[in-house]
């Protein structure tokens, strides 16, 4: 029988993927202008990258290196994360308005009984902070998009018919939207898959 615990795939993505999210956090983090989004980004930052190195140092304490991948469209999400666009549409790319929905993807986790104390412990205190990021982002995310909805179009204050404008920046939005969720649903996968990845031992 493999000494290789059944979930040390598992342990690899979650390491790397909150590494990746600490990274990209901080790029948004330098760019944002606006206070209240600065602190819920930077609380989530702290956490995503204590994560990272948590889990990266249950690795090794397991006797084996992590695995780095290379698959995670980083360079995209620096750039979105540093770019001009607004701090909605920033949450809206990464998912952020609705991480809840597809956190339910942990609730499996604990069905491999096998999980040692040590990581079983860092793993449930990993799934209720994502679910407290995903309820700090849904709120802040619902903050920003009431803002915004009580500024008036252009469109609207020079009393001209909105149906142009809107379609196109619905459709942008909708686009930005599917995107996040390909890539949620691709970073789900990757976890779910994780506990089949061949990891080297040390
Ligand atoms: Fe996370």
């Amino acid at each position: 029988m493999s000494d290789k615990p059944s979930y040390l795939g598992l342990l690899n993505a979650i390491a790397v993927n909150e590494a990746r999210a600490h990274q990209y956090l901080q790029v948004w983090i330098d760019k944002t202008t606006d206070p209240e989004v600065e602190a819920v980004l930077r609380t989530v930052a702290w956490r995503e990258g204590e994560h990272g190195m948590s889990f990266a140092k249950r690795v090794n304490e397991l006797g084996f290196e992590l695995r780095d991948r290379d698959d995670l469209d980083l360079a995209d999400r620096l750039a979105v994360a540093g770019s001009d666009r607004s701090d909605l549409e920033k949450m809206e790319y990464f998912g952020q308005d609705r991480l809840d929905e597809v956190l339910g993807a942990f609730d499996n986790i604990f069905k491999d009984h096998t999980i040692d104390i040590r990581t079983g412990e860092l793993l449930g205190r990993y799934v209720a902070e994502e679910f407290d990021t995903a309820r700090l982002l849904r709120c802040c995310y619902e903050q920003l998009k009431a803002r915004q909805d009580e500024k008036p179009s252009p469109s609207k204050a020079q009393g001209r018919p909105v149906a142009a404008d809107a379609t196109s920046g619905e459709l942008a939005a909708l686009n930005d939207k599917v995107d996040a969720l390909c890539r949620a649903v691709e970073e789900l996968r990757q976890i779910v898959c994780a506990q089949s990845m061949p990891t080297k031992a040390s």
